[in-house]
């Protein structure tokens, strides 16, 4: 039969890694808690009509990428491609937002179809955290603080850089299109394909363009920044003096604009050189209008999500990923029928009392040599060996597989105690 593999730029994790995802997880639920955020869980799958208004028509995400297909009963459904918009409709449709400003947080899968390649993937997974109901820029900033949080206590502060913008507000916004369109109307004979069909669909994305032909037209662009009225241009400053005063290094990168339309006013990415093309490991900003845009009381509000194996990647990359836990703390090698039964009450017996040991019994009826062998695999600090004379003389023979130590046999009703003081 000819195997069945995996969908392209679908990962299986397999768990030589799982450890390093939960090593991380934790970290996450940890500093979740810590600046006052609640889990949020969402379906995987959602109506379509949730991202096309939300991400926006004419957005790569909508016009390219989004895993769609029609049910059973005929509605059309996606593959979340993302996460905000999902949390923002579960926030209006169960009242979250009702006199309440709830901070979410949330992680899970995420399907996109772009071309798969080292950090991009059709499956990845998100971490992303969503502050609803304010709107000053300290909240802005502490939702930075967050994630800078985060790079420091996994340890790869120095290698992610800040970068910020404000993309101002509807109106400034659409003021700036214009200006942009008659630059780049100027110079179609330079633009690439690309480019040229986004020229009036979504010009501000043609910003964001990597061809090295198009950089130095871009460079010479009109800036955003300089089409902000008062109100945001006050806003993005103080968000650039709160990250000065709380220490925080950051670059205002112009042509940062993001490539969903729901964004206003500031919008950040954390990036790193170490990871090749792909090295946005973090990204967000506001989305003032989302809330009221999807049917809910129009609400501020902020956040960010983050890829999880390309921050999981820059932990390899800087050796930052703790050593991986042994799978066994004692391992019980059994020969012969009686001896494999002993081996399974008494593990069982000790599971009871000592709670935090990690046991495992081998149920097979390998020989001795490859048991033992199996049991040094595990990690285990002592072997727990029953053979046929260990069961005539009532006693279990102990042996040390990490350290110089004399084996030694242990009646089978004091080995629980043995153990439990032994370790
Ligand atoms: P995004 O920039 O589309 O924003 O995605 C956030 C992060 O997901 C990226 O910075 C990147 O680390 C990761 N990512 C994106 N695409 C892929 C991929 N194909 N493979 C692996 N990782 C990927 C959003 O999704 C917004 N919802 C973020 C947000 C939350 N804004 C406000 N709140």
């Amino acid at each position: 039969m000819q195997k069945i593999q995996a969908i392209r730029g679908m990962n299986d994790l397999l768990p030589e890694n799982t450890g390093h995802w939960q090593y991380f997880e934790k970290i996450i639920l940890n500093l979740a808690k810590r600046y006052g955020y609640q889990e949020i869980r969402f379906p995987l799958l959602e109506k379509t009509e949730l991202f096309t208004r939300s991400v926006g028509e004419v957005t790569d995400i909508v016009e390219k990428e989004m895993y769609t297909f029609t049910d059973r009963s005929g509605d059309s459904l996606t593959l979340r491609p993302e996460g905000t918009a999902s949390c923002v409709r579960a926030a209006i449709e169960h009242g979250l937002l009702h006199n309440q400003s709830p901070k979410l947080w949330y992680r899970g899968p995420i399907f996109r179809y772009e071309r798969p390649q080292k950090g991009r993937y059709r499956q990845f997974y998100q971490v992303g955290f969503e502050a609803f109901g304010e709107k000053t820029p300290e909240i802005d900033v502490e939702v930075i603080l967050i994630s800078h949080r985060l790079w420091q206590e996994l340890g790869i502060a120095n290698h992610v850089a800040l970068e910020i913008n404000s993309l101002g507000s509807n109106e400034e916004r659409a003021c700036y299109r214009k200006e942009l369109i008659t630059y780049f109307e100027k110079h179609q004979a330079v633009l690439d394909a690309d480019s040229q069909r986004r020229l009036y669909t979504n010009p501000l994305r043609i910003l964001d363009s990597k061809n090295p032909a198009l950089q130095q037209l871009i460079e010479q662009a009109p800036k955003l920044l300089d089409y902000l009225q008062a109100d945001s241009l006050n806003h993005f400053t103080k968000v650039c003096q709160l990250l000065e005063l709380a220490g925080i290094k950051y670059k205002v990168n112009p042509r940062l604009v993001r490539g969903l339309d729901y964004y206003c006013q500031t919008v950040f990415e954390w990036v790193t050189t170490a990871l090749g093309a792909q090295g946005t490991i973090c990204a967000g900003g506001r989305y003032d209008g989302l809330v009221e845009l999807l049917g809910g009381k129009a609400t501020p509000a902020i956040g960010f999500a983050m890829g999880v194996e390309r921050i999981i990647e820059l932990l390899f990359e800087f050796k930052k990923l703790p050593p991986s836990e042994s799978l066994a703390d004692i391992y019980f090698v059994a020969i012969g029928e009686q001896a494999k039964a002993k081996s399974l009450v008494l593990a069982e017996q000790l599971r009871t009392t000592a709670l935090h040991l990690k046991i495992i019994v081998n149920h097979n009826d390998s020989g001795f040599k490859s048991q033992l062998k199996r049991a040094d695999q595990s990690g285990a600090k002592l072997a727990v060996i029953i053979g046929e004379d260990e069961l005539n003389q009532g006693k279990a023979t102990i042996k040390y597989l990490r350290v110089e130590k004399p084996q030694q046999q242990i009646e089978f009703n004091q080995l629980i105690q043995l153990i439990n003081n032994d370790q």
